[in-house]
């Protein structure tokens, strides 16, 4: 089955507990969480701190995909603070099955995230010791960009992986009505959507109507 999952990046975190009720009540079950550093990224949001402020407001699952450098230092933080899946970007750490065998060791998930411009042969070796893989569709660091559609040529090669190994292949980054039923139909499991949903007045009827081209 193929789901949205709504990146809370592009809410109003004035409302935040409005937002997360609005997204509960279309029929999310998961919540993306952006963290950047303003190092790996050129963008800042948010830390820890906040990561557990959303876990008290929900039960859905929280995937936090971390767009920061040094991140093994920061794991234990974002574990603790109630992540479900810990997302690790292959460009910003110097050892991936270290930083995977860390965060399982906590009893949660762990994946690996791809910018457009890195090779999937960078992540070949690492398929057989993921949770989830997430391919980034455009270029990490701010919401309401252009989907870079060649990078979703990598959920094909990850799909041959998928059946001898047991992970989730999701996509983020410029999900919308426009690009949802080419990207729909590369058979991705999660497709991660921000301000396709949030900028839209009417949170819920925007996840139901992205949902009805899965
Ligand atoms: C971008 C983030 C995305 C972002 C997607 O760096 O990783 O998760 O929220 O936003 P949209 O859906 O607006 O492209
Ligand atoms: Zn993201």
């Amino acid at each position: 089955m193929q789901l949205i999952v709504p990146s809370l990046l592009s809410a109003d975190f004035a409302n935040l507990e409005k937002e997360i009720r609005a997204v509960e009540a279309a029929g999310a079950k998961r919540l993306h969480l952006d963290v950047m550093d303003g190092h790996f990224v050129p963008n800042l949001t948010f830390g820890p701190f906040i990561v557990e402020a959303i876990r008290r407001l929900t039960d859905l699952h929280l995937e936090t995909h971390l767009m920061i450098e040094n991140a093994h230092k920061y794991l234990d933080d974002f574990i603790d603070a109630g992540s479900d899946t810990v997302l690790v970007q292959v460009e910003a750490s110097d050892n991936i099955p270290r930083d995977l065998d860390h965060i399982r060791s906590k009893n949660i998930k762990a994946g690996i995230v791809i910018n457009p411009p890195t090779d999937f042969a960078e992540i070949d070796s690492f398929m057989t010791i993921i949770d989830h893989l997430l391919i980034m569709t455009v270029n990490p660091g701010f919401g309401g960009q252009e989907m870079i559609e060649d990078a979703l040529q990598k959920v094909g090669k990850a799909k041959n992986y998928q059946k001898a190994n047991n992970f989730l292949i999701e996509i983020d980054g410029g999900v919308n009505l426009k690009t949802i039923d080419t990207a729909a139909k590369t058979g991705v499991d999660l497709l991660v959507a921000g301000s396709a949903i949030f900028k839209n007045e009417n949170h819920k009827k925007a996840f139901k109507e992205l949902s009805e081209h899965l």
